[in-house]
């Protein structure tokens, strides 16, 4: 077979957050394709990087008090050190901003210009006078111009899900500040689509998949709009060459970044980056998720054929993760990050699972909590690596540690086993990662049928070598699974390398077998999943739900009781109403804070005993230990919602919710009575 040189990229993360399990979709799954293709023996290059520029990180630091360079350095070593932990291999992760990222983002800019494929106009955008800046959409906030909704941003609302233009939106201010922006006008570099018309009509349906190409398409039945390249100052980012205060836009300069990473990691080697991505031979493939289509395989590609660079050969794309068959939700818990999963959970479970559900569609994948816990525990620990477990174990204790020659039943599923390997490795080709896990589950199934009716644990006290031959077996075909798995599981097959004293496995190793040769010592392969640890993770996730009143929208109705006295003040309509009867549902009450104390385990939790006049005083767990310590509670009164439904928490069981607000720095305050209350008193 012909060596293959891939070059294989995942979307670079946006260098002002931390990296979640939606997140580890992609990078898991090009992490398996990279390794299998690696193990096929081609030369395979995973490159990716942190996405750096733009307006969210300029603001983001500013608000901590830290240039952009500290912000994105900061998140550099987050993000390297959750892909390490969870087995993601690099051969170069970089970053958006380094000067080969600018000379290239430059290149393919001046050649575009050259062509004639730039054009400039005036665009009118929000701009926020008190801030200097032209505000992004997702930086104004206003009132939805179709349902009335408040607090959405400039160009969608989360509520009814319009989308529109940031001048429609009603009563618009500027997420920095809270001031309202002005209309202004300046000059903006566009690259337009409509000359490319004909090339990405025939590009499309053979460079991604079937379903994409074709919604992408029904665009074409229009003129295709311009693609606004050009962001004015302040902005971090690179300079557009030929203009002082214009920059590119964070989209131009992220994908030729994987060039950029690419050309960092060839000439590390002494290699170029035109001997990689210009190599007629060279594959070039992206792995993204289904919301950056429109990035990838429109504007991309454009670029790169009229820049005169290779075009990829795919863009594999992806759905979203779903937890609980749900979005995911920060209330909820299930907006996990990775580094809160790695406190509780192994990384391997996670790829195996993940594993089992990808199959190379544009699906969803819903990480389903029970589900997870039950295949990692049945499957990955219960059938496969029971059989090393066993079998090594007994080999050692009985045999004298020395492997003989396979049994004939052994060697015959063995055999039947490697009749399917193909399918295997095409089914990793195609990313259909769930189907390689159901065929080695499928072995395993009947590996372990064979052993229970070989039963060596009794045949071992008659006959010895016998026994040796069946353990012989065994360790055969979980060597062949092992193999197998190592995309998935890389670390669990070095541990198998090491205990049959192998080299690192090829899929090549998977015809050979191991016969006659001693085995080291069995080092813990898989661990079960208690239950309670993911419980354990999703409390941890938790970010407690405030209210949706915001600290303006109180400050507005108080200076509107002030001046005028003798009106009612009516809250901003909400987009939801809820009528007299389900407000009466909610049964409120002044508490007593009977005891409080900090939650063992928790940052966020304290544990409230609250006196509402019952037999017993209710126990809440309430998420404001940032700001507030037991002391500060303890003999107060709060207001507490008495008819929640109680919830089961990793500490206990919380019997209600104390009624708190957030300040625009994120701290909490309780809401007391003015004067002292009868503890039980009901609010109405
Ligand atoms: O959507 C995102 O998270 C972007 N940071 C992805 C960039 S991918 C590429 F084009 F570089
Ligand atoms: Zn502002």
């Amino acid at each position: 077979m012909d060596k293959r040189k891939i070059i294989v990229t995942s979307a670079l993360p946006y260098a002002n957050g931390a990296l979640h399990l939606g997140h580890m979709v992609e990078y898991l799954q090009t992490d398996f394709w990279a390794r299998y293709q690696r193990m096929m023996g081609h030369d395979c290059v995973y490159v990716c990087a942190d996405d750096t520029h733009g307006t969210p990180i300029m603001i983001r630091a500013r608000k901590e008090g830290l240039t952009p360079e500290q912000l994105i350095d900061r998140t550099y070593a987050e993000h390297t050190r959750d892909f390490a932990n969870f087995e993601v291999y690099f051969d170069e992760y970089g970053s958006t901003n380094v000067d080969e990222n600018r000379v290239l983002s430059e290149t393919i800019y001046l050649r575009m210009k050259e062509k004639g494929f730039v054009s400039s106009r005036i665009v009118d955008q929000q701009y926020c006078e008190h801030d200097g800046m032209f505000l992004p959409d997702r930086f104004v906030k206003g009132t939805c111009p179709k349902c009335g909704a408040p607090d959405q941003y400039g160009d969608n609302c989360d509520k009814c899900g319009a989308t529109y233009d940031a001048f429609e939106l009603q009563e618009p201010r500027c997420a920095v500040c809270g001031k309202a922006p002005v209309r202004r006008g300046s000059e903006q570099l566009f690259i337009e689509l409509e000359p490319f018309r004909e090339f990405l009509r025939e590009w499309l349906p053979t460079h991604t998949d079937a379903g994409i190409a074709k919604k992408l398409l029904e665009w074409f039945n229009e003129p295709l709009r311009g693609w606004n390249i050009s962001r004015d100052a302040p902005y971090f980012g690179f300079k557009i060459p030929g203009y002082e205060d214009k920059y590119f836009y964070v989209w131009v300069d992220a994908p030729i970044n994987y060039m950029a990473t690419l050309e960092r990691w060839a000439k590390k080697r002494g290699s170029s980056l035109d001997a990689w991505w210009q190599d007629p031979k060279a594959e070039i493939y992206h792995f993204i998720g289904k919301d950056i289509v429109r990035f990838h395989c429109l504007f991309w590609p454009s670029l790169l054929h009229n820049a005169g660079f290779q075009t990829p050969s795919n863009v594999f794309v992806h759905g979203f993760l779903q937890v609980n068959g749900e979005k995911m939700s920060k209330s909820k818990g299930t907006f996990i990050s990775a580094e809160t999963y790695l406190k509780h959970l192994p990384a391997q479970a996670l790829r195996f699972y993940y594993a089992c559900k990808l199959n190379g569609t544009t699906d969803d994948l819903d990480l389903n909590m029970k589900d997870f816990v039950e295949r990692v525990n049945s499957d990955l620990v219960g059938k496969i690596t029971n059989l090393a477990s066993r079998g090594a174990q007994m080999i050692t204790k009985s045999c004298g540690g020395i492997l003989g020659t396979m049994d004939d039943d052994s060697r015959a599923l063995l055999k039947a086993c490697r009749e399917q390997l193909p399918d295997v490795l095409a089914a990793y080709e195609r990313r259909d990662f769930c189907r390689a896990m159901v065929l080695v589950r499928e072995w395993a199934d009947k590996a372990n049928q064979l052993f229970d009716a070989k039963a060596p644990w009794k045949l071992v006290k008659e006959d010895v070598e016998a026994t040796r031959s069946v353990l012989t077996g065994t360790l055969n075909l979980f060597r062949l699974m092992a193999i197998c798995l190592k995309p998935v599981l890389p670390s669990y097959a070095e541990k198998v390398e090491a205990l049959l004293g192998e080299a690192p496995y090829t899929f090549a190793d998977a015809q050979k077998d191991v016969e006659g040769c001693p085995v080291g010592a069995y080092a813990h392969l898989a661990t079960r999943i208690d239950p309670k640890a993911v419980q354990a993770m999703i409390d941890d996730s938790v970010v407690p739900e405030t209210s949706p009143v915001s600290q303006k929208d109180i400050k507005k109705a108080v200076r509107q009781q002030a001046t005028k006295p003798a009106e009612v003040v009516f809250p901003e309509p909400l987009a939801e109403t809820i009528d007299f009867d389900a407000f009466a549902k909610v049964d409120l009450r002044v508490a007593t804070v009977a005891h409080a104390e900090p939650v063992e385990g928790s940052d966020k939790l304290l544990r409230l005993l609250l006196d509402i006049a019952e037999e017993k005083p209710r126990q809440v767990f309430a998420g404001i230990r940032k700001s507030y310590s037991p002391e500060d509670l303890i003999g107060k009164q709060v207001v507490m919602v008495a008819n929640l439904a109680p919830r089961k928490m990793r500490f206990g069981i919380s019997e209600g919710m104390v009624v708190a607000s957030t300040d625009p720095d994120g701290s909490f305050r309780v809401m007391q009575p003015l004067t002292p209350t009868a503890p039980g008193a009901r609010l109405h």
